[in-house]
């Protein structure tokens, strides 16, 4: 389930493969871009000629560029200007002298004292999609590895790295740090990913803190038409490298804002927006997911919100990240995101349990949890007619999303539990073998 919401998070619950709606999808897809196609020919003539076509994604339509400001703008200024506006910003240099950016060699992480049983979570394909394998090791395996393999590491920052990340000035809202902030991740490589395209269900400030990435954006209160990012729940089957126009015909005349960060810098992409990633060498970044219905309304509630210095010694470690329960406290983006999975693709009880089944370490799902999603497809089918569909989706009320929103959060740790339990077992297993091959 977290996966779907926010995009990676190894332990985590989500529609990866989900075989019956990919096949939906693909479907779908063949079928809209046959129409779409044959509509844009006559309107535009051959797409194949256009600006972009097989080019990376971001090269076709219109470009453009954000706003770049040289300094954390104040938590006030940052909600009323750039988030509740939902205008991105580019903030060059401001984490420059953080501990992090100036500490964290290999040689230095190497010399941590990381607990012996704990793990990181890696993805194991520098392109993604999301149908790849993830797997986990200890951290400084992953650092004698990472040079010489596809291994990344995503996940939520380590504790033991927390004391030397710096909390961005621009998110020290009072109010905002009592709430707790959704995640802290991570992520690490030795450059060359290439990430799909997509949406996270949170407020986004990503902060590079070794490397160069590069970021295309769409803004969705203009394009958000232009792309359909719910193949499997969360992303777009467009191929990144080499954008086939004549299957995504909208992205002809879509605008893109290309941005460019490098060590030292964070960018805010704001709620929903699209967004594709590449990065380049040796590259670190931590990225701050919030809940957006509950930090906008901090606006709406009081005049004198967000009152206080910025104090550069408030680090990850001293502030609470409550993972994905913080935005199911609001119903808003658990809305948003349903209507993003059914917009094009009506689903039946078998493909809500398969986007569970899927994720779960275990095989078959136990009892209860098929009982519980029973219950939860019982409230999305509104009309009974055993789809859900986005008819049923726009009129099902607010006490059903709360009875949705419980038992799927109730779900969800649940299979996470196991799941980290079998991830145990594996390690074990690894390190016991290691341990053997030693021997030997
Ligand atoms: C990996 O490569 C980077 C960049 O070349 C280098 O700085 C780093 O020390 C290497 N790490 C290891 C563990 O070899
Ligand atoms: C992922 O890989 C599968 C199988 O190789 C392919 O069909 C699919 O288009 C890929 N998806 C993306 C988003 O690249
Ligand atoms: C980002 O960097 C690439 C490669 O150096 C360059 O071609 C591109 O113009 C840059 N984009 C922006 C928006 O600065």
């Amino acid at each position: 389930m977290l996966r779907l919401f926010h995009g990676h998070s190894h332990v985590s619950i989500s529609t990866m493969s989900l075989c019956i709606i990919v096949w939906q999808v693909v479907i779908l897809t063949c079928l809209s871009s046959l129409s779409g196609a044959s509509q844009k020919e006559e309107k535009n003539g051959d797409p194949t000629i256009l600006k972009g076509h097989l080019q990376p994604f971001g090269e076709s339509g219109q470009r453009r560029e954000i706003e770049v400001r040289n300094d954390f703008p104040e938590p006030y200024d940052f909600l009323k200007n750039y988030l509740k506006k939902s205008k991105p910003v580019k903030l060059p240099g401001v984490m420059r002298d953080s501990r992090a950016v100036r500490l964290w060699t290999d040689a230095y992480l190497m010399s941590l004292d990381v607990p012996a049983d704990t793990v990181v979570g890696l993805e194991t394909k520098k392109k993604e999609n999301r149908s790849q394998e993830t797997t986990s090791m200890h951290f400084h395996e992953f650092l004698k590895i990472y040079n010489q393999t596809e291994h990344y590491m995503v996940d939520d920052v380590p504790k033991y790295l927390r004391p030397d990340v710096m909390v961005p000035c621009s998110l020290q809202c009072p109010e905002l740090v009592e709430q707790g902030f959704a995640f802290a991740m991570m992520w690490f490589s030795s450059g060359g990913t290439n990430s799909v395209v997509h949406t996270d269900a949170f407020d986004n400030l990503n902060c590079l803190l070794r490397g160069q990435k590069s970021f295309v954006m769409m803004d969705p209160a203009r394009d958000r038409d232009k792309i359909d990012i719910s193949h499997n729940g969360a992303y777009s089957a467009v191929d990144v490298d080499s954008v086939d126009l004549t299957k995504f015909p909208g992205l002809a005349d879509a605008e893109f804002y290309h941005v460019n960060v490098t060590a030292g810098d964070c960018l805010y992409i704001p709620y929903r927006w699209i967004h594709q990633v590449r990065s380049f060498n040796s590259n670190v970044a931590v990225n701050f997911w919030w809940d957006h219905y509950s930090s906008s309304d901090l606006l709406d509630r009081d005049e004198a919100v967000c009152q206080g210095q910025c104090d550069r010694s408030l680090t990850l470690d001293k502030v609470e990240l409550n993972g994905q329960d913080s935005s199911m406290d609001n119903l808003g983006s658990l809305k948003d995101w349903m209507r993003d999975v059914v917009i094009n693709n009506p689903m039946t009880i078998e493909m809500v349990k398969d986007m569970f089944r899927d994720e779960y370490a275990g095989g078959e799902l136990p009892e209860i949890a098929d009982k519980l999603l029973n219950e939860v497809f019982e409230k999305l089918d509104l009309n009974k007619d055993g789809q859900y569909t986005i008819d049923d989706n726009e009129e099902i009320p607010d006490e059903n999303w709360e009875t949705i929103r419980d038992d799927v959060s109730a779900l969800t740790s649940m299979l996470e539990e196991d799941n980290l339990k079998f991830e145990r077992e594996e390690y074990a297993q690894y390190v016991e073998a290691d341990r053997k091959r030693e021997e030997l």
